[in-house]
This record gives structure tokens, sequence and C-alpha cells, in this order.
């Protein structure tokens, strides 16, 4: 089955998107995205995606490609048009095509919009079971780590260095402190207490984040919200990460050190639980 990709309102087979060289998302990174997890074809957390993406568009002055009602359908139309039952959906609006100008270009420019589905097995990840690896890296990204960029130069070299090290991710570090993974949030359990950095322009609000924090919450797990050192790290009793595509994954060893006996701990199993629980509602 050909993959159908949304470019600029169209439908199209994926080898017929295309968008100009001359678009700002190309030559700038002037542009913002967002990846929505489907289960059994339908969204999850899609209303903390469309807002973090309004609140991303605002932060860059660029304008919405079509109303929220437009990006609904075109959500529902990729899952339909590709019988997804399982993966995400990748958008990303950038500024638009115009002649080369650092500043924004003059008069009115239509912003890009593309979109396309990946297939992806996520509730039966099989990483969830065993736990995975993570390596830490000096974080090399800019002061606005909120904004959901597309400027993903730092996370992608930071996610090689990860694999060619035999790990999944990469956890980035800033004046000794965790900042978070290259496209994960960042979480460690010690004596049963959640801790996950606060939210500040150092790291991206994940909207899985903002779930689990609701759900351990209802469950009467305590999660503190503060910096934790790579130290810290290495002596917690459990350690995850949380993203979209990730939901709530269990790590097991940071550096090469085994963190909880090289087993997903408990905390971590019930929060994928209740994650899934609610997902798959
Ligand atoms: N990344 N931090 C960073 C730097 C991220 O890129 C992501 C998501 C997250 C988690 O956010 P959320 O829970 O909303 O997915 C945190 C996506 C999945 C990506 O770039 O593929």
């Amino acid at each position: 089955m050909v993959r159908t990709v949304f470019v600029n309102g169209e439908y199209l087979p994926e080898s017929e998107g295309k968008i100009s060289i001359f678009d700002r998302g190309f030559l700038f990174a002037d542009g913002v995205y967002e990846v929505s997890a489907v289960i059994n074809g339908k969204l999850v957390d899609y209303a903390a995606h469309m807002e973090r993406l309004g609140r991303s568009l605002k932060e860059l002055r660029m304008a919405w490609p079509c109303t929220r009602d437009e990006l609904d359908v075109m959500h529902a139309e990729l899952i339909k048009r590709n019988a997804l039952t399982e993966g995400i959906i990748y958008m990303q609006v950038t500024r638009g095509a115009a002649d080369r100008t650092f500043n924004f270009p003059k008069g009115e420019v239509t912003p890009t919009l593309i979109a396309f589905t990946q297939a992806m097995s996520l509730v039966s990840n099989p990483n969830a079971v065993t736990g995975i690896k993570v390596i830490t890296t000096p974080d090399l990204r800019w002061a606005r780590r909120d904004i959901k960029t597309v400027m993903l130069l730092a996370p992608a070299l930071g996610k090689q260095e990860a694999y060619e090290k035999g790990a999944q991710e990469a956890w980035m570090v800033e004046d000794g402190f965790v900042t978070e993974g290259t496209s994960s949030n960042a979480y460690i359990v010690k004596d049963g207490k959640v801790i996950t950095r606060h939210l500040s322009n150092e790291i991206l609000a994940g909207c899985t984040r903002r779930a689990l924090m609701r759900l351990a919450k209802e469950e009467g797990v305590e999660i503190i919200e503060r910096k934790f050192t790579v130290e810290e790290a290495l002596a917690a009793d459990e350690a995850f990460l949380t993203s979209a595509s990730q939901f709530v994954m269990p790590i097991v060893e940071i550096d090469g050190k085994r963190i909880g006996g090289g087993q997903p701990g408990p905390v971590v199993r019930k929060l994928r639980e209740l994650f899934l629980k609610e997902a798959t509602a």
C-alpha cells in the first residue's frame, strides 16, 4: 500500500509530496512540529499536542497554516487513508517559502503544512519488557527548548552517539544536570518517588509527561519536579523516559551502569500500565 501524505491541502502518494527549495524550514529550520501517537486508529493526547503547537507558533510569531478543525480533519483523513491502526502522525508547519533573508520575509507568505503517518508498534514495543539503555552527552541545543522546532541537529547527533554505543537514547546534560532525552523527557525514581526536571525554557513540555503527571497524582505516586544530576541518576532505583512514540519506557542502563538490577522496576511498570490503560480505553 502506497503511503498517502498531506502537503499544503492535498493528499498525495508519498513520492509526489514535494516542497520548495526556498522553504524556510529547509533553509533556517524556521518551523515547528508535533508527533501524535495513534492506537487502535485513535489519536492519543491529541488536544495537548494541538495546544502545544499553538504555543510554538505563537512564540515564533508564525501564522496557523489553517484552522484547528482543518487540522483535525487532516489527522483523521491520514489515519483513514493509510489504514493506520498503530503508529504516529508527524506534522510540520514552517513559515513558508520566500527569498532567502534572515529576517522574516516581507509581505504575505503562505505557511507550509505537511504531515505523514508512520506505522509502529507502540503498545507491544519489546523494549518496554526489557528496558532500554541510555548514554549521557552534553546538551548542545539553544536556549528555547520549550518550543518544538524542527532544529534537531543536536538531538540527532546525540541519538546517533547513543546508537553507536549500543544504547537507544541519550540523556543530554548541562552543568552536571540532566535536561532531557534527545526526543523524550527524563525521570528517575528514588525511594518510591519520581523525580523529573521542572518545566522551563530548558526542556520541552512533553504531552506524555503532562498525562503521566495527572495519572500518577490520581494513583498517589509522588512526582517531584526538580533537576537531577547524572550521579543521582546512576544511584537511582529506577529510571525511565516518556514521549509520544515511546509512551513510558523503562531504562535499565545509564552510561553502561545497571539501574535497578538491570530490570524495569515496579514504579515504571505501574506508570506504563496506567498510561496504556487510558490510551487504549
Ligand atoms: N519528541 N523532549 C524532547 C526534546 C522531544 O523531542 C520530545 C518528543 C519530548 C516528549 O514530548 P511528548 O511527550 O509530547 O512526545 C521531550 C517527539 C516524539 C519526536 O521528536 O519524535
